[in-house]
């Protein structure tokens, strides 16, 4: 049975990437896990225990992204676009994704489980190019050991017309599916 894993990096509850992952969930065949970056995930501190002991010491939020990294078969980066990039909780898990270096290179180990496939689901209001966070995105899919990547979903025009109505996404959302599913 197929894991998927969906980080949401929006604050907003009832808001735009909400409204697309609402459509794209029920397409999903298997398991899911869907975690909100917002909900008490901190930034790495750099206290180093991860040189000295392969995986984080520090216990939050971020426990649950770790424990499905390990087993899950895809991963899936649901995001507004900030200031160009991903949200700022978005790039707390990135910067707890330190862990993997460390135990490369300090233990010769690997916590991230096997190769996963990776897709990136991305609303903005229109403000600014997407350009940061398609690039941070693919970042954070590299470290979560996700390289077999569907073409990034985009829908940035949430100021005018919100994402629940943008219908025209629903084929997009449709192949994500397929491609999770490993229907293609
Ligand atoms: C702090 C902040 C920065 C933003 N920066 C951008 C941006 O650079 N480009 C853009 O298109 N939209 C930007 N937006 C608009 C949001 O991406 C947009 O409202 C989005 O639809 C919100 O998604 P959500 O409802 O899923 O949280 C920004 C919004 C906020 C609050």
């Amino acid at each position: 049975m197929k894991k998927t894993l969906i980080l949401n990096g929006s604050p907003r509850r009832g808001g735009d990437t909400a409204a697309l992952l609402e459509r794209l969930i029920p397409m999903l065949e298997g398991e899911i896990r869907q975690i909100q970056a917002y909900d008490g995930i901190r930034p790495c501190i750099d206290c180093r225990a991860c040189q000295k002991s392969p995986g984080c010491a520090v216990r939050d939020g971020m426990t649950a992204v770790y424990d499905a990294m390990g087993e899950c078969d895809n991963i899936l980066v649901a995001s507004p676009v900030y200031f160009r990039n991903l949200t700022p909780p978005m790039l707390n898990i990135l910067s707890r994704m330190q862990v993997n270096y460390a135990a490369e290179h300090f233990h010769g180990t690997d916590l991230r489980g096997g190769r996963k496939r990776g897709a990136v689901l991305l609303v903005g209001g229109g403000s600014g190019r997407p350009d940061l966070a398609q690039i941070t995105a693919n970042i954070l899919l590299h470290q979560m050991n996700a390289w077999d990547l569907h073409e990034p979903v985009l829908y940035l025009d949430t100021d005018r017309r919100p994402a629940a109505l943008a219908h025209e996404l629903d084929g997009a959302l449709r192949s994500v599916a397929d491609f999770f599913n490993g229907q293609k």
